[in-house]
């Protein structure tokens, strides 16, 4: 069996698509552009590139953005000055520190500060903590766990009652996505670096989503027959066929497991668009909360 491919390209536009409409409709009705202010501490090329496409998204689907960047010297305070700032800045809708920012920052505390109705990134402990409670909503789901769900939904792969299994814990992929899996009803089994016997509990998996940074950790016989698999790993392999000199892969070897799989997501062209699409819901929704 080959795997029905899921692709995260055209249901990222789709998203962006309806985002666009939106926030036409908005405009048209005399509101403001939502906006978007990305927060960049440091010059780490990756994060740069990261809000670079974010604020080019923004200006994509008619929506502001603002870009912050402070140098990798900046102090505590004028990290938590600046989104003070931003959370009593009228124009921004949504704040997104890009992470990780360097050693000496206090994360925790910076992601605290955001004001909840601006936490696009749904980072902030008071959105983590409703996402993890029964009953209660967060008012933003993390971006890249709601594209993994979206992507999962969209395929038409049922999530309550399926065993699920979570490679990687991580405050951005990992965790919230485990705890967004049990708000929908899902059996969910997290796996990590200590997990013992990783193949066999990775072969119970009526959906898995892979977000460990191992390049093609997952192999094809990891993999249960007719199972979804979301891969959220972006890792750099040299390739002297490419005029980079490198291509991307994922957490899961794609070409063996595509044989076993039911629904597979490629990398790139899987994952990677729904981040920033989910971004770009989530501030169109902080502006809707903001401005009715
Ligand atoms: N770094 C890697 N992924 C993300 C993300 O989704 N949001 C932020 N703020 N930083 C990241």
């Amino acid at each position: 069996m080959t795997a029905q491919i899921i692709d995260g390209k055209l249901i990222a536009q789709q998203v962006r698509a309806e985002v666009a409409a939106k926030v036409a409709e908005r405009t048209a009705a005399g509101k403001r552009k939502p906006t978007l202010a990305t927060v960049l501490v440091g010059d780490r090329p990756d994060s740069a590139a990261y809000v670079t496409s974010k604020g080019k998204a923004c200006q994509e689907l008619g929506m502001g953005s603002i870009s912050e960047h402070l140098p990798a010297d900046a102090a505590q305070e004028q990290v938590e000055t600046l989104v003070k700032k931003l959370n009593a800045d009228p124009e921004v809708n949504g704040i997104l520190v890009q992470l990780p920012m360097p050693a000496h920052i206090n994360e925790e505390r910076v992601l605290a500060l955001i004001d909840i109705e601006k936490d696009v990134d749904g980072f902030s402990p008071i959105n983590i903590g409703r996402l993890a409670q029964k009953g209660r909503e967060p008012t933003f789901v993390p971006c890249t766990p709601y594209g993994c769900i979206y992507l999962l939904e969209q395929a038409g792969v049922q999530i309550e009652g399926a065993n699920t299994v979570v490679l990687g814990r991580s405050n951005i992929v990992g965790m919230p996505a485990a705890l967004l899996l049990i708000g929908k009803n899902a059996t969910v089994t997290v796996c990590h670096s200590r997990t013992r016997d990783l193949p066999g509990i990775v072969r119970q998996a009526d959906i898995l989503i892979a977000a460990i940074g191992k390049t093609q950790m997952v192999r094809g016989d990891w993999v249960k027959p007719g199972a979804a698999v979301i891969d959220v790993g972006i890792n750099s392999v040299p390739d002297a066929t490419k005029k980079s000199g490198h291509r991307l892969v994922g957490d899961v070897h794609f070409d063996e497991a595509k044989e076993v799989a039911g629904f597979i997501t490629p990398v790139p062209g899987g994952v990677g668009p729904m981040t920033i699409a989910m971004l770009m819901k989530n501030t169109l929704h902080a502006a809707e909360i903001q401005d009715p």
